[in-house]
C-alpha cells in the first residue's frame, strides 16, 4: 500500500513571551492508505500539536512533511487551505457544531467554502448512514453527545476526504457512545480511510492497528 502520510524530522515550536517551547521534535512517522493508527500521550504532550500539522492547518517549523504525495510544507497559505479541505477531515472532543443550524446544515457547511454542490446530496446520505435519519432535523442542543458527534463525522467526510483526524473524539462521550464512535471510525478505515486517532483510552486505542505513543513532543514507542 502507498505512503499516504510522512513526516520526516517534524519540528514544531511556539513562543509564549521569551520562552520558546518545543511542542514536538525531531518526529518522523508514516501512514500507509487505509491504515487506522492510535496516537495516546500524557497531557502537554504535543497530540494536537501532531494532529495539526498533519492537517494543514499549521506549517512545522521544521522538517517535511508529505500528504499524498504533496509536500505541504511548500505550500502557500491559500495552497495550504485549499488542499486542506479536499483532503483533510477533523473531528473534534467538543464536536464544533454550530448551534443555530439542524444536524443538515452543519454537514453541508463545508460544501459553501468548498463548492462541491454534488456533495450536498451526500450530506443527507451520510448521516442516514450513521443513524441519523430520524435527526436530520434537529439541532445539536436537542441532540445526544453520540449523535453530535455522528454529526461532527458526517460533517468531516461530506467532502470525501482521504484522511480522517480525530483529536479525542470520545473524551465527551460515555463509554457505550465511545465505542459506536470507533465502530464507525473501523467501519469507514475498512472502506478505505485512513484514520489518525488521538485518546486517551488505552482501550480504544488497542481498537486501531498501531499505537503512537507521545511524550514531550517525541515518538517514544510504536506498536
Ligand atoms: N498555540 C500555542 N502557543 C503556545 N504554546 C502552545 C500552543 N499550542 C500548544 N502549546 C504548547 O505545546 C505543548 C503541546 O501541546 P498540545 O499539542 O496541545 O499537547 P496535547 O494535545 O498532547 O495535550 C504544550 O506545552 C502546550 O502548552
Ligand atoms: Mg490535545
Amino acid at each position: 500500500m502507498t505512503k499516504i502520510i510522512e513526516l520526516l524530522n517534524v519540528g514544531k515550536n511556539y513562543r509564549r513571551g521569551n520562552e520558546e517551547i518545543h511542542a514536538l521534535s525531531d518526529v518522523s512517522l508514516e501512514a500507509r492508505t487505509g491504515q487506522f493508527l492510535a496516537i495516546v500521550g500524557p497531557s502537554g504532550s504535543g497530540k494536537t500539536t501532531l494532529l495539526q500539522q498533519i492537517g494543514c492547518v499549521d506549517l512545522p517549523t521544521s522538517g517535511r512533511i508529505l500528504i499524498d504525495g504533496e509536500d505541504v510544507t511548500k505550500l502557500s497559505d491559500s495552497q495550504l487551505t485549499h488542499f486542506r479541505s479536499r483532503t483533510i477531515g477533523f473531528v473534534f472532543q467538543r464536536f464544533f457544531l454550530l448551534p443555530t443550524l439542524t444536524a443538515l446544515e452543519n454537514v453541508k457547511l463545508p460544501c459553501v467554502f468548498t463548492k462541491h454542490n454534488a456533495h450536498q446530496t451526500k450530506a443527507d446520505e451520510l448521516l442516514k448512514h450513521l443513524g441519523l435519519g430520524d435527526r436530520l432535523h434537529h439541532r445539536p442542543s436537542q441532540l445526544s453527545g453520540g449523535e453530535m458527534q455522528r454529526v461532527a463525522i458526517a460533517r468531516a467526510l461530506v467532502n470525501q476526504p482521504r484522511i480522517l483526524l480525530a483529536d479525542e473524539p470520545t473524551g465527551n462521550l460515555d463509554s457505550s457512545s465511545a465505542h459506536s464512535i470507533i465502530s464507525i471510525f473501523r467501519e469507514l478505515n475498512e472502506s478505505g480511510l485512513t484514520v489518525l486517532m488521538v485518546t486517551h483510552n488505552m482501550e480504544l486505542a488497542s481498537m486501531a492497528q498501531q499505537i503512537l505513543y507521545l511524550k514531550d513532543g517525541r515518538i517514544t514507542k510504536v506498536e
